[in-house]
Formats: C-alpha cells, sequence, structure tokens
C-alpha cells in the first residue's frame, strides 16, 4: 500500500475510536439523566465503532501495513434534552460519512481496489447510521421530549439488538 494511503487508513481508525469514545460519553449522561434505554442504545452504539476501527485496523494488517493508533480527542457531551443527542449524533455521523467518501476518492485516484471494497461497506453503512439518527429525532419530536412520549422512546431504545457478530457483517 502507498504510505499516504496506509496514513489515511490510520486517519479513519481514529475517526472510529473516536466516534466510540462520544457515544459512550453519551452513555454515560443519558445514565445519570435516567434514561437506561437511551444509554444502553449509545453504549451499543459505542461498541459498534469499536468493531468499525476493527475492520479498518485489520484491513492494514491484512496487507502487511502497520496500522498505528494516534490520541484520541476528550469527548464533550453537555446536553441537557435527548434530542440533542441525536442531533449531535447526527451530525457527527455525517461528518464520517464525508470522510468516508475522502477515503473512497483517494482510494479510487491511487487505484487501491481492495480499499474500494472494504469501503463500500462502510458507505452503506453510514447510509443506515444516518437514517437511523434521523429516525430516532422523529420519533422525539412526534412522542414529544418528556413525559409518557420520552418514556416509551427510551423503552424501545433500550431494546435494540447487539450489532451482528463480524462474519455476519461482512
Ligand atoms: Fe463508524
Ligand atoms: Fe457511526
Amino acid at each position: 500500500m502507498k504510505a499516504h494511503v496506509i496514513e489515511a487508513v490510520n486517519g479513519q481508525i481514529r475517526e472510529e475510536f473516536e466516534s466510540s469514545y462520544i457515544y459512550l460519553a453519551m452513555s454515560a449522561r443519558f445514565t445519570t439523566m435516567n434514561l437506561p434505554g437511551a444509554a444502553a442504545w449509545m453504549r451499543q452504539q459505542a461498541q459498534e465503532e469499536l468493531l468499525h476501527a476493527m475492520k479498518f485496523f485489520d484491513f492494514l494488517v491484512r496487507r502487511g501495513a502497520e496500522p498505528r493508533l494516534s490520541a484520541i480527542a476528550q469527548p464533550v457531551v453537555t446536553f441537557e434534552r435527548p434530542i440533542e443527542a441525536f442531533e449531535k449524533a447526527l451530525a457527527h455521523e455525517r461528518h464520517i460519512t464525508a470522510c468516508i467518501h475522502a477515503l473512497y476518492d483517494l482510494a479510487q485516484k491511487e487505484r487501491d481496489y481492495a480499499l474500494q471494497t472494504l469501503l463500500h461497506w462502510f458507505i452503506d453503512e453510514q447510509v443506515e447510521e444516518e437514517e437511523t439518527a434521523t429516525g430516532i429525532i422523529d420519533s422525539l419530536r412526534l412522542a414529544g421530549e418528556t413525559g409518557q412520549g420520552l418514556f416509551m422512546i427510551d423503552r424501545e431504545l433500550g431494546q435494540r439488538q447487539a450489532a451482528p457478530a463480524e462474519g455476519e457483517a461482512e
């Protein structure tokens, strides 16, 4: 692999770990807010982001390149209303989508076909991530952000299933 392509993949590994960190911080905040369903949902999301990081990590290893881990920024999570968290999550996922697309542009430019194939999975995954966050924001707007509506949504968020095992996700 070309050195600057490896560097770009390493950058994406950091982005995915940073995503995990952000969602884990949101999970902690939701626990404090007595919203166990949203806390569980965010914890699950944090777990999925770790799998994303490891997909890129393993890809480099398999290509004979060494992953280089860099510092992860401290997550700034200071929301007061649940909807703010999901709005931030959506904005963050849009940022990640842009990163994935930029990486894909680079893979095409450098004719790294294996990286392009790996990125097809991530391109689809980002459509899902944005769709999911948008859906939760819509539910919160519709069903109300307090009282019974919020109670129902929190219960629903708590029913989120674990991410499929590594083999199934590919
Ligand atoms: Fe991700
Ligand atoms: Fe994500």
